[in-house]
């Protein structure tokens, strides 16, 4: 352990802003009390990233089904060369949601190609996951300096501005825009809009709307991952809040509701069933077939893209799609005001 922390903090090249803290364990007890008492019961999906699901969330981007990941990386490998070109000297890639920054390897060669050194500032929930990705950059990298965020986007946007020396490249990848509602995502991209300048760039990875049949394969996998993915929220429950949850006794589902644009997932109780939370000092009742709404996937046509970044003062550059049609990549800059 003390070996791989000298990677961070003798290479002189890394720093680390700790946005989450004390409070982030009052919060999940809140949440997770106000959600398992509402009705229809919900529980909010940046919950799934604890160290566990954020392996198991790596794990779901290798699977033959979850075709988004493959589909943003080989758009990324063809363009990457380009987007360096878009600056004229070294620049501050953020990235939001930065998970093992596997998808971002193939920018950096580019840019540190390009400009020789690069500044990279990822934003994640998961300090794990985090500090695994700043050990294994700056390993590979030695021209790479990283100031990382373990927090929210809101934090990560917060510390943009602290980047303003050098133009900005802001990655919010694997569409994870889809996780937020439609006005929530349209007002985040409004507060980005806000915290970049003129040369900046904003590169957004958004999945498309589709068939049906794709689109609930890519989240009910064969090989179970995603429904582990799903209970592992149960299992985060048990752990840091003394639930009683059998996860066993909650199936995995994942719909596509067609109408609104979204998958939709959940966790649906087998039987009735009463689940004690000891440390909210409270008991849950299932009914039978009763769901906990975890998780909503947001999918947009490229009309809509076209008006999301328009309703948030971007205008679009570009927009890559793969071979298939599936994904989209877009590239914005600020609208001028
Ligand atoms: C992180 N996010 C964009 C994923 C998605 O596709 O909505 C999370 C996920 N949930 C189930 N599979 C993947």
């Amino acid at each position: 352990m003390r070996e791989r922390d000298d990677i961070l903090t003798r290479s002189g090249r890394f720093a680390l802003v700790d946005a989450g803290g004390p409070g982030e364990h009052a919060a999940f007890a809140r949440d997770v009390r106000a959600g398992l008492l509402a009705h229809p019961k919900r529980l909010p999906c940046w919950y799934f990233y604890d160290s566990e699901g954020s392996r198991l969330f790596e794990a779901i981007c290798e699977l033959p089904e979850y075709y988004l990941t493959r589909a943003e990386q080989a758009i990324l490998e063809e363009r990457s060369g380009e987007l360096a070109s878009l600056f004229r000297g070294p620049i501050t890639l953020v990235e939001l949601g930065s998970g093992s920054a596997r998808k971002t390897r193939v920018l950096i060669e580019a840019l540190l190609r390009r400009h020789g050194t690069a500044r990279y500032m990822p934003v994640d929930i998961c300090r794990p996951a985090l500090l695994d990705s700043a050990r294994a950059l700056l390993t590979d990298y030695p021209a790479l300096e990283i100031r990382a965020v373990a927090g929210e986007y809101s934090d990560g946007l917060r510390h943009v501005a602290e980047e303003a020396d050098r133009p900005r490249l802001i990655l919010w990848l694997g569409s994870s825009i889809g996780n937020l509602d439609r006005p929530e995502a349209a007002e985040f991209l409004r507060r980005v809009r806000e915290a970049v300048s003129a040369h900046d760039r904003l590169l957004l990875g958004i999945d498309l709307r589709k068939d049906r049949a794709v689109l609930e394969a890519a989240y009910d996998d064969a090989q179970g991952i995603t429904a582990r993915f799903n209970r592992n929220l149960l299992v985060r429950i048990n752990r840091e809040l003394g639930g009683r949850f059998d996860p066993g006794r909650f199936l995995h589902r994942a719909v596509y509701n067609a109408e609104v644009g979204r998958i939709e997932m959940y966790l649906v109780s087998e039987g009735s069933q009463r689940v004690r939370i000891e440390a909210l000092d409270l008991a849950i009742a299932f009914a039978p077939g009763e769901a906990i709404h975890t998780e909503n996937s947001y999918k947009y046509s490229p009309a809509e893209i076209d008006a999301l970044a328009s309703e948030a003062g971007l205008r679009l550059e570009q927009r890559w799609v793969d071979a298939a049609g599936r994904f989209s990549v877009n590239l914005c800059a600020p609208a001028s005001r």
